[in-house]
């Protein structure tokens, strides 16, 4: 490709779902003349498969289900509508799919899981009753505590996990009680509304990533992506902004629509020139960019639980407590798979140790669940880093007790007519999800085509300070 001076009126930095549904925004608009940069081989982002094991099975190492779907004549949610169009091959799974297991074997808890249930369900309502009464905002853990749920034993903390941990992919003293609820509530409560309750798992062979791959081959000509390009410098004026990838080209626009991750953002694998403004800086580094790891293993054959799902309750908090079966008559049959799912702080601690220490103590745990099995090596074992990654740097954003809705705002604004953010984490009803990416797409492709075609941009607000609502005393 040899493009010289402007290359394009908008730069679109990231070929995930976001940068995806941006370019189809524009392209519906009528404006074709943008570029997709993307430092990988392929369209996607964290929508990521890859190859497992003997029968070369497809797994996701990124995000997996469709989360929320519909309910009767309410909002669709619009990553179930793509997959509906393109045929990706999904399966309902549910809680009531689990067996429970300790570090002495099987052990049958699963009233205390229920009553976790209802511990979370308590959590999200006494939420909601902070907001008319203009509470201040605290974290989940204190949430929890003044609900009444104080977990104390390895059965009730993991069980507590499995609610809370595994959907935030961080724990309840980093995550704000009120927007979790928030979260809960947009995706999963059609009262509050809320798509549904349902979660959809891709089994998809193509990678659940064909959802999104496929809608871009509707609109997408080959020439307006460029990929293997990794930007390593923005610098943007009242005039434009002029993009330099790692290998030394430089790609010129009037507009970039800035959408790598929240993990990306908060560190410098991609440098601003100028510098971002403080408010913005501040912001950026008040939200959380969480980490969920899935532990892949594979054996020769089965001999797990046959539910879905197992939880696993150890003494430490967090150790590999949640385990999913894709051995299964629907799933995956006789592939001998199953995989273990780490979070938050736990992420980042398995991610720093190597490949060889962390089987070991996978298998460690899966002798304890099975004491009377001889239990193999596994034949292919497999992690993706996601917290070590420079392309993402954690898995979805996460917000934590001390972020405002004005940073929210902030993290979302522009910078000078020019240079626009939009991804997961700039969704205030969805962050964390496909769906937020989604809904981000839309919403700032829809603003700068408005910029273009009217001939002058409407810029989102921001606040210079983020200020206590009464100041912080020492008497
Ligand atoms: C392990 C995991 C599990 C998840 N599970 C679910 C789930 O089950 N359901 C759900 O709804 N959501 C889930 N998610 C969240 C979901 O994947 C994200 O919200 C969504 O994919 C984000 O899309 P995006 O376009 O905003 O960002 P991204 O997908 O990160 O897209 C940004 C793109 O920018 C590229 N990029 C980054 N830096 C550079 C650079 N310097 N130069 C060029 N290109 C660059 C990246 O390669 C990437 O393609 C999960 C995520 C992970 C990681
Ligand atoms: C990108 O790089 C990969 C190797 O990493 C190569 O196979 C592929 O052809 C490249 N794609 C383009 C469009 O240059
Ligand atoms: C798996 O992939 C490898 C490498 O591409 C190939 O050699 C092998 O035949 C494949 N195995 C199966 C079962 O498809
Ligand atoms: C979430 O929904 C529940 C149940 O409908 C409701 O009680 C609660 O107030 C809502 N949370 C917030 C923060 O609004
Ligand atoms: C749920 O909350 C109750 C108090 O409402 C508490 O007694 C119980 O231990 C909690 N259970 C779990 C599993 O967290
Ligand atoms: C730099 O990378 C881009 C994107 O892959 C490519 O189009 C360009 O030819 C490369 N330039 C050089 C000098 O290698
Ligand atoms: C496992 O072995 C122990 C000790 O031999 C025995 O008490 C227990 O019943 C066995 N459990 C199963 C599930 O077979």
């Amino acid at each position: 490709m040899t493009r010289t001076d402007k290359n394009a009126q908008i730069l679109i930095l990231g070929g995930g779902v976001t940068g995806v549904i941006a370019a189809r925004t524009l392209a519906e608009q009528g404006i074709d003349d943008y570029l997709i940069v993307e430092a990988r081989p392929e369209l996607g982002g964290r929508m990521m498969s890859h190859s497992f094991g003997r029968s070369n099975q497809t797994i996701e190492v990124g995000a997996n289900w469709v989360q929320g779907t519909q309910t009767s004549n309410g909002p669709e949610n619009p990553i179930w509508t793509l997959a509906k169009k393109h045929k990706v091959d999904t399966r309902f799974t549910g809680y009531d799919s689990m067996t429970t297991y300790d570090y002495t074997g099987k052990v049958d808890f699963l009233s205390l899981f229920k009553q976790s249930v209802g511990n979370y369900t308590s959590l999200i309502e006494g939420a909601g009753s902070r907001v008319p009464r203009q509470l201040v905002d605290t974290t989940s853990r204190t949430g929890y505590s003044l609900q009444g749920s104080k977990p104390k034993t390895p059965h009730e903390l993991a069980s507590e996990y499995c609610q809370f941990d595994w959907e935030y992919a961080d724990s309840p003293e980093h995550t704000s009680w009120i927007a979790s609820s928030w979260a809960h509530n947009f995706t999963f409560d059609p009262d509050a509304g809320g798509f549904s309750e349902d979660n959809y798992l891709s089994v998809d062979q193509r990678g659940f990533k064909t959802l999104i791959q496929q809608e871009a081959a509707t609109f997408l000509q080959p020439s307006q992506i460029l990929y293997n390009a990794t930007v390593k410098e923005i610098a943007y004026s009242e005039n434009g902004v002029e993009v330099t990838l790692v290998n030394g080209t430089v790609l010129t626009a009037d507009y970039a629509l800035y959408t790598f991750s929240l993990g990306v953002l908060q560190n410098d694998d991609v440098t601003f020139q100028p510098k971002l403004p403080e408010w913005k800086q501040e912001a950026i580094q008040s939200m959380t960019m969480a980490t969920y790891t899935k532990i892949f293993l594979q054996f020769p054959k089965k001999f797990w639980f046959d539910t879905q799902f197992a939880v696993y309750a150890d003494r430490i908090r967090g150790h590999y407590p949640v385990w999913q079966g894709l051995d299964l008559e629907d799933f995956f049959p006789d592939s001998g798979i199953l995989f273990a799912t780490v979070t938050g702080d736990y992420s980042v601690r398995v991610e720093a140790l190597p490949d060889k220490q962390i089987q070991s103590e996978v298998m460690t745990v899966l002798r304890s669940m099975f004491p009377n099995i001889t239990i193999p090596e596994p034949e292919a074992f497999f992690f993706k880093r996601w917290h070590a990654d420079p392309l993402f740097r954690g898995s979805y954003s996460n917000w934590p007790a001390s972020f405002f809705s004005e940073h929210h705002d902030n993290i979302r604004a522009n910078v000078n007519e020019r240079l626009w953010f939009a991804g997961e984490a700039t969704s205030r009803k969805y962050f964390g999800f496909l769906h937020g990416a989604y809904f981000e797409g839309l919403d700032i492709a829809t603003r700068i085509a408005k910029c273009i075609k009217g001939g002058g941009c409407v810029s989102l607000m921001h606040y210079e300070d983020v200020r206590n609502a009464r100041p912080y005393r020492l008497d």
